[in-house]
């Protein structure tokens, strides 16, 4: 087991590169199992998830090549189309290769995702999406078992809910297709914008991709390609906050300002001051006094849950009283008590954390949960006084590439350790 060891209170300085996204690179590469010419995926992250996605796609039978940041795949065997238990049960996401697996070769096998930290996290909405394309969908063992053995068939689907996964999982199925799909109350995150690109890239036939009704035209068979992923917007606004909650002069670099619009304008209201200083970076720093901003989580564009836990750690350090409120998962408050032994003042009542600050922190043990509410103890071990031990951080190396790195090289001082 690993944990951080993290002395506080030095401000970040400098330029802090930002990787290729972890929700776009999983979709993407299971979008390979589409087709059986060879797909090159450059800014894949090497986190512990896409090992992952790509351990998932080898056991399918497919050739994959890991060279740094670029993965090649070639899919042109696939035997054995199914995502076994002890690979699903990691990571729920992988649930992704049940449409490409079904579109493509008729049939697939996935172990349903067993529960979640932040909430049960069903696939229901995949799988009735798929029902909705002619497949013939039963569940037995903890597998779903998926069939079209006469192919798939374009319908009009419209989901109940928004789910990014589930627009996802459609919208690989929905290419291969006999004719048009029309996906209504689609997610428009930008990863699901960056998948549809890159099947385009290898001959599908998309429109609307971003909106919330997503037309497909499917076609017979898709094709090999290059596609370079997008940046990650989390590990994007994770390294913003880090800049303010440590009162630093950062500059994050290599991301997209247009995908980070909801979070900018809550740390401006806040009294962060944040500047675009090139296409892709951004600047922040803070001038004054931290002011308490409500936030409330929605679907993209609204303000992203996986950067809640984030923005919650700064507002322990703004002046009044913060109203966070989480709509997308039902247990997404993991790191309340964690902040909370730091000496973060924050009650919650129901779906709503209520923080009042500025609290001083300062350094404690604490326990990792979850990907990102870890992440929100690293931003406030980096700005409490003192040593904090942060445990079990192979949750955070699920979707930061060595973020102690990056972090130090910008004056934090993280040392892992194992134990
Ligand atoms: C994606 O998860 C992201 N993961 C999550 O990021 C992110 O938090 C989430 O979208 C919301 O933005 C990837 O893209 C790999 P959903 P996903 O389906 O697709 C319910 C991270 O930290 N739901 O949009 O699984 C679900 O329980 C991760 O990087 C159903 O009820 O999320 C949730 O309450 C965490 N039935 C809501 O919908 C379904 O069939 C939204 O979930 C599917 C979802």
């Amino acid at each position: 087991m690993e944990k951080f060891v993290i002395q506080g209170g030095a401000p970040l300085t400098g330029t802090i590169p930002v990787s290729g996204s972890k929700n776009s690179a999983l979709p993407t590469l299971a979008a390979c199992l589409l087709t059986g010419e060879t797909v090159t995926l450059d800014r894949i992250p090497p986190v512990r998830d896409i090992g992952t996605m790509i351990d998932l796609i080898r056991h399918t039978g497919a050739d994959v090549k890991v060279e740094g940041g670029r993965v090649t795949i070639c899919a042109a065997n696939v035997e054995k189309p199914e995502a076994p238990y002890e690979v699903v049960k990691t990571m729920r996401a992988s649930s992704l290769v049940l449409g490409p697996l079904v579109a493509r070769c008729g049939r697939a096998r996935v172990s349903l995702p067993g529960g979640c930290a932040i909430g049960a996290r069903p696939i229901n909405l995949h799988v009735n999406a798929l029902e909705q394309l002619g497949a013939e969908v039963r569940q037995e063992h903890g597998y779903i078992e998926a069939v079209a053995p006469q192919g798939l068939k374009g319908a009009t689907v419209e989901f109940d809910r928004i789910t990014v996964t589930g627009t996802e999982d459609l919208l690989m199925a929905a290419v291969l297709a006999k004719g048009e799909s029309i996906i209504e109350n689609a997610a428009r995150e930008p990863e699901v914008v960056d998948l549809a690109n890159l099947l385009i890239k290898m001959g599908a036939k998309i429109e609307g991709a971003g909106t919330s009704t997503i037309r497909v035209q499917g076609v017979t068979t898709l094709g090999g390609t290059q596609h370079t992923i997008i940046a990650d917007r989390i590990e994007a606004g994770t390294f913003l906050i880090a800049g303010a909650i440590t009162r630093g002069d950062l500059t994050v670099q290599g991301c997209v300002p247009e995908h980070l619009r909801s979070l900018i304008s809550k740390m401006r209201q806040s009294g962060v001051e944040i500047t675009e200083t090139a296409p892709d970076a951004l600047h922040v720093r803070v001038p004054g006094k931290l002011k308490h901003v409500d936030i409330t989580t929605e679907e993209h564009p609204g303000f992203a849950t996986d950067l809640q836990a984030q923005f919650m750690a700064l507002m322990t350090q703004a002046e009044g009283i913060s109203f966070i409120t989480e709509k997308i998962f039902e247990n997404r408050f993991m790191h309340v008590l964690e902040l909370a032994r730091m000496g973060a003042n924050i009650r919650i009542e129901g779906r709503q954390a209520i923080v009042a600050g500025p609290t001083r922190l300062s350094g404690a043990q604490v326990i990792a949960s979850d990907l990102r509410a870890s992440a929100s103890l690293v931003l406030a071990a980096i700005a409490a006084e003192g040593e904090t031990e942060i445990d079990r951080v192979y949750h955070i190396d699920r979707g930061y590439e060595h973020i102690e790195t990056k972090l130090n090289a910008v004056g934090a001082m993280i040392r892992r350790e194992t134990h």
